[in-house]
């Protein structure tokens, strides 16, 4: 099969969340069960062209924007460890500005700005010569992909025997844009918007509606969020589109690409070591704490280390961790880890945190890939206590590492991580149920009764490592569903 994937994110050029790892690890799967790949991404400003070797072309691609013509340059690469061709779309006016989106708030012309890249995705496939199968479209921003495909692109014999496929990876994004706006990007007659069109929402555009309404076939990134967009809170005021699809929608569990989250051959971690080494992973631990600027008599503590990775976002369960955190530090229960970025109330909890308890909350607000490697395979645990979360990608690092993962029973969290039965010896974490800092507490408090106790410790440790979620069984199941798809429009 030909797929084109279309994303705003793709790792490692740009990266702000698991959107970005998805969107890379799928087609590198996908090459490797014999797929032919397109994957098209903006060119940022930002993106190192330098250390991924991104060449520029001489191909100039022209982007139909409503009744004039926009252009973009391409630009080439592979994904890193495979064949898989990425193009580059360079259009300064757009891309060239800091980081991706704009957060918080969002650059005022997104809409423009993704409904380029999305446009641009397509007639970059045809100059390139790639007739694809499949049109595969990744969260809101290139949602519009879908009425595109089936509309602007309807009669055009390149694109019409292909299947549009929408991943939504999170149902709280939902690319709202002016109505006018976006007809006239898009090209579109103002007569395929009017109140209960299947672009609109409230008087404007909602892309991810629209995306849901126009998609051959439309997945989320794990059976449980699957379910609960439908029927809870969590899809967003937008259950009765998800209802209307049902018979379309379906719950693809994301995969881990194990050739860089392995910690047998992780080149960014201090030591390598596998189930049958488990004392190296204590020298991670010993020098992580001594980059963060411990002595060796608290190394050597024994206090067990929580590690913990994450956008800090209201859905990331922050607010639990600011009515729990501190009585672990300040007992002197648990050493805590954390490197995360995101809205300043929680970076600011973390700094006070921090600032108060400097030897046992060791914190490290910003993005760094490199370090997010070390701390993973450095702690003991790992907290994901997510107030939801579509799938969840740090928890099964986490099991890949040994390290044990302390989750809210939500989303993909729910279908990945299992509560350690002391009686039978099953279960790979720790797990609660209701949104709590009690509950949270609780978890916390039978995770760490294990720690110390060898043979518990062991088994658990040995049962998450023995996981495997890999991307290549991610991909299969794309793949059944792309031949579901094509099924409905050949
Ligand atoms: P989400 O996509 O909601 O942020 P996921 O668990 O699916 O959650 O994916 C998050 C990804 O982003 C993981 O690869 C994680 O390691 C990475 N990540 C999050 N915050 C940071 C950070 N501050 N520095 C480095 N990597 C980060
Ligand atoms: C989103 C979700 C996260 C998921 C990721 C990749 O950012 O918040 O749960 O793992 O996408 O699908």
């Amino acid at each position: 099969m030909k797929i084109l994937t279309i994303s705003a994110e793709v790792a490692p050029f740009a990266k702000a969340g698991g959107l970005g790892d998805v969107a890379a690890s799928l087609p590198k799967a996908f090459e490797q069960l014999g797929h032919e790949n397109l994957v098209v991404l903006p060119k940022y400003g930002h993106i190192d062209i330098r250390k991924y070797s991104l060449q520029p072309t001489d191909i100039i691609v022209a982007v139909p924007m409503g009744t004039w013509t926009e252009y973009a340059r391409l630009w080439k690469g592979i994904l890193p460890d495979s064949l898989v061709t990425v193009c580059l779309l360079e259009n300064a006016d757009y891309f060239d500005r800091e980081g991706i989106y704009g957060n918080p708030e969002g650059f005022t012309d997104n809409d423009r700005r993704f409904i380029f890249l999305t446009r641009a995705a397509f007639e970059a496939a045809r100059t390139l010569g790639f007739r694809p199968d499949i049109i595969h479209a990744h969260d809101n921003h290139t949602a519009l992909a879908m009425p595109m495909l089936k509309i602007n692109y309807s009669h055009d014999a390149f694109f019409n025997k292909a299947a549009g496929i929408l991943t939504i990876h999170n149902m709280a994004y939902q690319g709202l844009y002016d109505s006018q706006r976006t007809m006239q990007f898009m090209g579109l007659h103002k007569r395929h918007f009017f109140k209960g069109s299947w672009f609109e929402q409230y008087g404007a555009v909602n892309s991810l509606k629209a995306g849901i309404m126009f998609a051959d076939k439309v997945t989320t990134v794990s059976p449980t969020y699957a379910h609960e967009i439908r029927w809870t809170n969590s899809g967003e005021g937008l259950q009765d589109v998800l209802h209307a699809r049902a018979a379309d929608l379906v719950g693809v569990l994301n995969g881990v690409d194990y050739t860089e989250w392995n910690p047998e051959i992780d080149t960014m971690i201090y030591k390598n070591y596998a189930q049958n080494s488990l004392a190296e992973k204590e020298h991670n631990k010993h020098r992580l704490l001594v980059d963060f600027g411990l002595s060796t008599e608290e190394i050597l503590d024994g206090t067990p280390l929580i590690g913990m990775v994450s956008r800090l976002t209201p859905q990331k369960g922050i607010d639990l961790l600011e009515k729990s955190l501190e009585h672990f530090v300040k007992n002197k229960i648990a050493r805590v880890v954390l490197l995360g970025s995101g809205e300043n109330r929680y970076e600011d909890f973390f700094r006070y945190l921090s600032k108060k308890y400097p030897r046992r909350a060791l914190v490290q607000i910003g993005y760094n890939n490199s370090l997010s490697h070390k701390i993973t395979a450095a702690s003991d645990f790992f907290l994901v206590p997510s107030r939801f979360e579509p799938c969840g990608l740090t928890q099964m690092y986490a099991m890949k590492y040994g390290t044990i993962p302390i989750v809210r029973a939500t989303g993909g969290l729910a279908d990945t991580v299992v509560e350690y039965d002391a009686r039978t010896g099953y279960g790979t974490g720790f797990v609660f149920h209701q949104y709590s800092a009690q509950d949270l507490s609780n978890a916390m408090n039978r995770a760490l009764s294990h720690y110390r106790v060898k043979p518990h410790w062991d088994i658990v440790r040995h049962n998450a490592m023995s996981q495997n979620y890999s991307s290549l069984i991610a991909a299969q199941n794309y793949i059944n569903v792309y031949q579901w798809a094509l099924e409905k429009v050949r």
